[in-house]
């Protein structure tokens, strides 16, 4: 078994680099409940440096995909594989030191601490942490200006920021976003949607899931579709949009439907 289990990491850590990959998930089975499987086969890969986003209508299982990555869960079988090392089932604060950091859909903020201490939450090195809570400043200017103002208080983009910030604070390689647009109203949409492009741009590789399909395929390198728990389509971000098939499964319907639900009053945004 150990010795099978070598041959097939080196066997991996050759693939990954080879093919370029600086994540990737290879036949991912997981799910929650005991013989329940909710990802039944997924690979995805993601070069260093990309933007790839997962579509997929509710309930695909994109959300559980990046729990698995992150390690919140333990794939039953498949691999995941990062800088060419297995990372399958370790716990996430171990994912967290190896450079993968995670911003869940909800919940994503300390609610009753102030920016500043959200952020110093998301310190991985007390050395550091002044240091990065200045370029997150830097890169996040409006979370400077509100540093003493308490989560609670935001409004959601706001509160999506503070979370992303505190996400960047260990300084990662990869950052995994779940739906960060989601509930925004649109004026924010847009910004959240820039900021992840600045922070890309700031060298961080992105993971991201997201229900505004169109928008994140047009900004990524590559995206996948993801329906019943498995990857159905790949490619760039813009030929997944020109392709026929997916707009009429995953562009049209489903993936738009949900949005006026979604849509929280933000009474700050265009601000
Ligand atoms: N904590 C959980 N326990 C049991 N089932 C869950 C849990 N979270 C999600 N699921 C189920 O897993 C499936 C996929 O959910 P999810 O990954 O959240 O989908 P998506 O993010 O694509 O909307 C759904 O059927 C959902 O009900
Ligand atoms: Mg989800």
């Amino acid at each position: 078994m150990s010795a099978e289990a070598g041959i097939g990491a080196s066997g991996l850590q050759e693939r990954a680099y080879g093919n370029g990959a600086l994540l990737q998930t290879e036949d991912v089975v997981a799910g929650y409940l005991p013989e329940v499987d909710i990802l039944s086969g997924v690979s995805i890969r993601v070069k260093e440096g990309e933007i790839v986003t997962v579509i997929g209508p509710n309930g695909a299982g994109k959300s559980t995909l990046i729990k698995t990555i992150f390690g919140l869960l333990r794939p039953r079988a498949g691999r995941i594989v990062f800088r060419g090392e297995e990372i399958s089932g370790l716990k996430p604060h171990h994912c967290a030191r190896r450079g993968l950091s995670y911003v869940p859909q909800l919940d994503n903020v300390f609610p009753t601490l102030t920016v500043e201490e959200n952020l110093e939450m998301g310190s991985l090195d007390r050395s550091r942490t002044r240091d990065q809570i200045d370029r997150m400043y830097e890169l996040f200017p409006r979370l400077g200006e509100r540093k003493r103002q308490r989560a609670t208080t935001m409004s959601g983009g706001e509160r999506q920021m503070v979370a992303m910030a505190r996400a960047l604070m260990p300084d990662p390689q990869v950052l995994l976003l779940d739906e960060p647009s989601a509930g925004l109203a649109p004026a924010f949409v847009e910004a959240i949607f820039e900021k992840v492009e600045d922070v890309n741009r700031a060298g961080v590789t992105i993971v991201m899931v997201e229900q505004n399909a169109r928008r994140a395929l047009a900004m990524s390198n590559r995206g996948y579709v993801l329906d019943l728990g498995q990857d159905r389509f790949e490619g760039p971000g813009k030929e997944l949009l020109d392709d026929p098939k997916v707009a009429e499964l995953y562009l049209g319907g489903t993936a738009r439907v949900d949005q006026p639900e979604q849509l929280e009053q933000d009474e700050t945004a265009g601000n």
